[in-house]
């Protein structure tokens, strides 16, 4: 099976690699811009194919994917920090967008047939009622930032291209996942980051933080993963899943969970570079639909994930 995965030096792509090398007959195939790290993947470089391309450029797409002529595609490539979004609207919108079509449009020209995965978001379902949740794929779509809109043109066309060509798609709506290799800018890591650097007394024992009142609804991205590829063995096309833990967490709760796990005494200081024009209040999924069709379930413990990328943080300082 010829897999190609966008994004691949990615957080999320690195871990979907180390799945799918425990898979037998599992051929990898990642489309790498010229200029991206390569620090997720190099533990596994020498066993995946590597190719230089970009989602933004339907030249680099189209020849790529006339090459690698794929049976599986994970779209995993986004530009996918939230507060960024604000400040960077049209390179957001532009980069998971026109990314995507791209994608899309070449599979579509070339007349090939792959199983293809969309990774959305959770925050695509952005202002969320209290009798909403938690969150089925039916609650209606409201994003609260321009990431959020991007995840949900994402999702739509993922959709239209599965009703006007038949294209074999399947969607996922992730919920915050996070673990070893999270960017440092990523709420666990930005923590986990500052407190291994106060351990090291590196900074003054000071934690900067943004809004703590949030509720996110935390999978360890090995789970995620999981279930990503599950989508696509089990997964009906043209479908929607969300993949959730179904339990929800204040931010300020993780942040203690960190500090309880590391020991130090720190002041916890606002920042408001921190702070988003609108950020979404609460975010717990519904995954039954999901769950019954591919028999996922999260297994890695919260705690467990927050020790390890703790730990993942003291190796790099
Ligand atoms: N990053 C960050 N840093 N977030 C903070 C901080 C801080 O110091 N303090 C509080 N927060 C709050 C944010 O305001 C937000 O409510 C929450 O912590 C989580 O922030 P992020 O980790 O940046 O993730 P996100 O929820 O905005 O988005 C992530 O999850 C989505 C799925 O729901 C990303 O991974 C997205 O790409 C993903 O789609």
């Amino acid at each position: 099976m010829r897999v190609l995965i966008t994004g691949v030096t990615g957080f999320a792509g690195s871990h979907l690699c180390d799945l799918l090398l425990t898979k037998e007959d599992v051929e990898i195939f990642g489309v790498k811009r010229w200029r991206s790290q390569t620090e997720n993947i190099e533990h596994l470089q020498s066993k995946i194919t590597l190719l230089e391309g970009d989602i933004r450029d339907s030249t680099s797409m189209r020849e790529i994917l006339k090459k690698v002529r794929p049976d599986r595609i994970f779209h995993l490539a986004a530009q996918s920090f939230v507060l960024t979004s604000w400040k960077l609207p049209m390179e957001v919108l532009e980069t998971n967008i026109m990314g995507q079509l791209n994608l899309l449009e070449g599979v579509r020209s070339l007349g090939l047939d792959p199983l293809i995965h969309i990774a959305g978001s959770s925050e695509e379902y952005g202002l969320v009622q209290p009798e909403d949740l938690p969150l089925k794929e039916e609650t209606p779509l409201r994003p609260l930032s321009p990431y959020g809109v991007s995840k949900v043109v994402q999702d739509l066309l993922g959709f239209q291209y599965f009703k006007s060509y038949g294209m074999r798609i399947i969607r996922t709506r992730g919920f915050n996942h996070t673990g070893p290799r999270r960017g440092s800018v990523f709420v666990t890591s930005d923590f986990a980051h500052q407190i291994s650097l106060i351990e090291k007394k590196r900074i003054k024992p000071v934690i900067r933080v943004g809004n703590l009142e949030a509720v996110r609804d935390f999978t360890d991205v090995r789970d995620m993963m999981r279930g990503y590829w599950l989508a696509l063995e089990k997964g009906e096309p043209g479908e929607v899943y969300n993949i959730a833990s179904g339990k929800g967490i204040k931010i300020r709760e993780v942040l203690d969970c960190l500090l309880k796990l590391s020991g130090v005494e720190v002041k916890i200081e606002e920042d408001p570079e921190k702070m988003r024009p609108s950020d979404v209040p609460i975010l717990i999924g519904d995954s039954h639909k999901f769950r019954e069709k591919s028999g996922w379930r999260p297994e890695i413990p919260f705690e467990k994930t927050l020790r390890d990328i703790l730990d993942y943080w003291r190796e790099r300082i």
